[in-house]
């Protein structure tokens, strides 16, 4: 069994609102996460549903109106917060100071001592070094996420929190950073992000978690969140002149002798297979295909939006 390094149980926030401030929102409704060393963890939702709020409740920015933050199976202390790194949304970077001065910068304002060799490994693994005397006002938006990355684990953290890394990146910079990720994890670093960019998450992440309009609506591997679920099934038929009647086809096509259909689900699947060997047809392949995580994000988002 894995050791959980992080739990939320029940979070609740809420903030005042209204012209008075008399009102209160609940952005929180109930976020639980279950978190294990050394995986990446994609927090999912869509904007305002509630991913950075949580994110300054896991960092000790700002504190929860209820339920319990675990860290390594004990209550949450200041003292875990120096074991947890953290890249905000939108950090904030000294334009004039270069790539280098601004890793030494940061790590004295965490009281580390900036040597050489530390700040050189980090420019190296978040591929900087050629850059690292270029004043920041001439990186990219990727290069800055990336010197981001490094500054939140300058103080050498088990846990890393990035809040949408990946957006607004190109699909090169977006690359980049995926391998980032990963090589964080490769140091044994366990990773949480947040992201709406769901195909990066079936790339890199070992778990999910989706939260709607405050709330934890589903958590898992995403084998466990989309493989149960058979959208439909591709069938290759040959050996036929004709495919078999009274199927319910959703989709037909011949090409060189092979029919190539679509069937609703398994049980349609099997019906049509037996069909098939029974006119002495033979199947060339059967391939069932399963939910995206971006279908099981709208669709759960869809059930849920009415629950406000
Ligand atoms: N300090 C705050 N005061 C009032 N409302 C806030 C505050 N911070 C966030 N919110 C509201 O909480 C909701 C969730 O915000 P946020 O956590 O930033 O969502 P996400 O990061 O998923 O886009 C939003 O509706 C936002 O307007
Ligand atoms: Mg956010």
């Amino acid at each position: 069994m894995k050791e959980k390094i992080l739990e939320l149980k029940g979070i609740k926030k809420s903030y005042p609102s209204g012209t008075l401030l008399m009102k209160r929102t609940e952005v929180l409704k109930e976020i639980n996460m279950n978190v294990f060393k050394g995986e990446i963890y994609s927090l999912l939702g869509h904007n305002g549903a509630g991913k950075t709020t949580t994110f300054k409740i896991i960092t000790g920015i700002s504190k929860q109106d209820e339920g319990n933050i675990l860290f390594k199976g004990k209550r949450f202390s200041l003292k875990d917060k120096k074991q947890i790194g953290f890249l905000p949304e939108r950090p904030y970077f000294y334009e004039y100071l270069t790539g280098r001065e601004f890793l030494e910068f940061s790590a004295n304002l965490f009281g580390i001592k900036a040597d050489k060799k530390k700040i050189d490994a980090l420019l190296e693994l978040v591929e900087l070094k050629e850059a690292q005397n270029l004043q920041l006002k001439k990186y990219s938006k990727g290069m800055l996420q990336r010197l981001g990355v490094a500054q939140s684990i300058i103080n050498d953290p088990e846990l890393i929190i990035l809040d949408e890394p990946l957006s607004g990146l190109d699909p090169i910079g977006r690359k980049k950073l995926r391998d980032l990720i990963v090589s964080l994890k490769e140091e044994g670093r366990t990773i949480i992000y947040s992201s709406h960019i769901l195909q990066d998450a079936e790339i890199i992440s070992d778990r999910i978690g989706i939260i709607v309009k405050g709330k934890t609506i589903m958590e898992g591997s995403l084998e466990e969140l989309v493989s149960g679920e058979v959208r439909e099934v591709e069938v290759g038929i040959c050996g036929l002149r004709s495919l078999p009647e009274e199927i319910n086809y959703l989709k037909s096509e011949k090409k060189a002798n092979v029919f190539y259909v679509t069937v609703k689900d398994i049980d349609g699947a099997n019906i049509l297979i037996k069909k098939v060997m029974d006119s002495g047809g033979k199947i060339k392949f059967c391939n069932p295909i399963r939910k995206s995580l971006e279908e099981l994000f709208w669709e759960i988002r869809d059930e849920n939006i009415g629950d406000s």
